[in-house]
């Protein structure tokens, strides 16, 4: 198995067709090559990136479509498409770069945090990989790599303020350098994503003509442009908590009796689309955009009071998947106006997972030199891993209270 991965990338042609991504102005092109190899959860990615942040090839295996009729990631499914694909994918990224695996600087790849299964298939295939052709290796963690991602498209210096939405997590954090972060608030129990995903499955959101390939919170997002979310004033949860976490899981509850009662008064089965489907997403996703802003207002006001954000151009950047939401970027722009910060996030493809933020995480470790292993290096992966220094009980103590601010998408 060893023999023949190497063999497998031995064997690339060297002329390949490259994707060109404009880099971060005043950057020089260099030597500098990174793979970067992501299988956390349910996408096997790969990619190779310059120092500039170039991105010389990339390939990327969704296995959204599978997940979606099983109705949900089921992890040993997730592992053995992550199997069949890896090596694959590598290859395809490696073969477009043009740059033989003897080039590369390094190996960057999500080891921490999710799925144990996942992550395991694509920990195996790089410590295999960076053996066999000597090559130094960088662990990545997930979040981190979300988070960093803005600044290979556009110059942004630490310390900026980082809200992280996804299928797998919510958090605050205040990024103070490459491997420095401040926890500053997390989910209490599920994510975003997740709740929006699951949401979805109840509503049987599937069965509907426009949503058959999208994930949950693209066919919430989709459908909620139809719906009046003042037909279910769903809460937002812990208001009375003067933090920065999260929970979704009250809201999820909420929903699920709405849907069940709008279920008996249509005489309907489950499984079945509600007349009022739309205004059930409306008022999911409004909720979820409140909550996420109201929360993310806190952060930026702690931040501001301790001193934390630069006075020039204090930023906030919103990534993973959940970030590709309009409606929940509108809601937060709003705040970031208020507040005076600058908002910032990548677009859609580089919001959710993918192998090019991995390499990306990878460059700006090799720049620092920052967690990079020899190639004959053992690593576990890790599914439960925090992000940075947790000073979630500071926020919580110092209580600050947040001014009501009319979101704009209060229609
Ligand atoms: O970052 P990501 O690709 O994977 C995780 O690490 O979870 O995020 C996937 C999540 C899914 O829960 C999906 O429903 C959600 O992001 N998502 C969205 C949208 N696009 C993807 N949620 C709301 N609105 C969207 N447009
Ligand atoms: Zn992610």
């Amino acid at each position: 198995m060893f023999t023949s991965k190497c063999l497998i990338l031995r064997r690339l042609p060297t002329s390949c067709r490259r994707h060109r991504f404009t880099p971060a102005l005043g950057r020089a092109a260099g030597s500098t090559f990174v793979l970067g190899i992501e299988t956390s959860c349910d996408d096997t990615g790969a990619a190779v990136l310059d120092e500039t942040g170039v991105i010389l090839g990339e390939c990327l295996h969704s296995q959204k479509q599978v997940h979606l009729r099983t109705g949900g990631i089921v992890p040993t499914v997730a592992q053995q498409l992550h199997r069949e694909n890896i090596a694959r994918v590598v290859r395809e990224a490696v073969e477009r770069s043009g740059v033989t695996p003897g080039r590369l600087s390094a190996v960057a790849t999500t080891v921490k945090p999710g799925l144990a299964l996942s992550l395991g298939v694509g920990l195996q295939f790089s410590l295999d990989f960076v053996k066999c052709h000597g090559k130094p290796f960088i662990p990545i963690h997930h979040m981190e790599a979300h988070a960093l991602t803005v600044r290979m498209l556009q110059p942004v210096a630490f310390p900026f303020l980082v809200l992280l939405i996804s299928g797998g997590h919510a958090l605050l954090a205040l990024a103070r350098g490459v491997d420095d972060f401040l926890l500053l608030g997390r989910t209490l129990d599920e994510a975003p994503g997740d709740t929006m995903d699951k949401v979805a499955r109840r509503l049987s959101i599937v069965k509907h003509p426009k949503c058959s390939t999208l994930s949950g919170g693209q066919a919430i997002e989709l459908l909620a442009k139809q719906g009046q979310r003042r037909k279910f004033p769903f809460t937002t949860p812990m208001g009375q908590y003067y933090d920065c976490n999260f929970s979704f899981a009250g809201l999820r509850n909420q929903v699920t009796m709405a849907i069940k009662k709008q279920e008996h008064e249509e005489g309907i089965q489950p499984g079945t689309l509600l007349s009022c489907v739309n205004d059930i997403a409306a008022a999911t996703q409004h909720t979820v955009a409140s909550h996420l802003a109201r929360r993310t207002h806190r952060a930026v006001l702690f931040c501001k009071a301790k001193g934390l954000l630069p006075l020039s151009r204090p930023t906030l950047v919103v990534s993973g998947g959940v970030a590709s939401n309009q409606y929940i970027r509108e809601a937060l722009t709003v705040i970031t106006e208020a507040t005076g910060l600058h908002l910032l996030c990548p677009p859609a493809k580089f919001c959710t997972d993918n192998g090019v933020m991995v390499a990306w995480n990878g460059i700006e470790r090799l720049r620092e030199g920052k967690g990079i292993l020899p190639h004959d290096v053992d690593v576990s992966y890790e599914p439960k891993a925090p992000l940075g220094v947790d000073i979630t009980a500071e926020v919580k103590e110092a209580a600050i209270k947040v001014p009501s601010v009319k979101l704009r998408i209060d229609d």
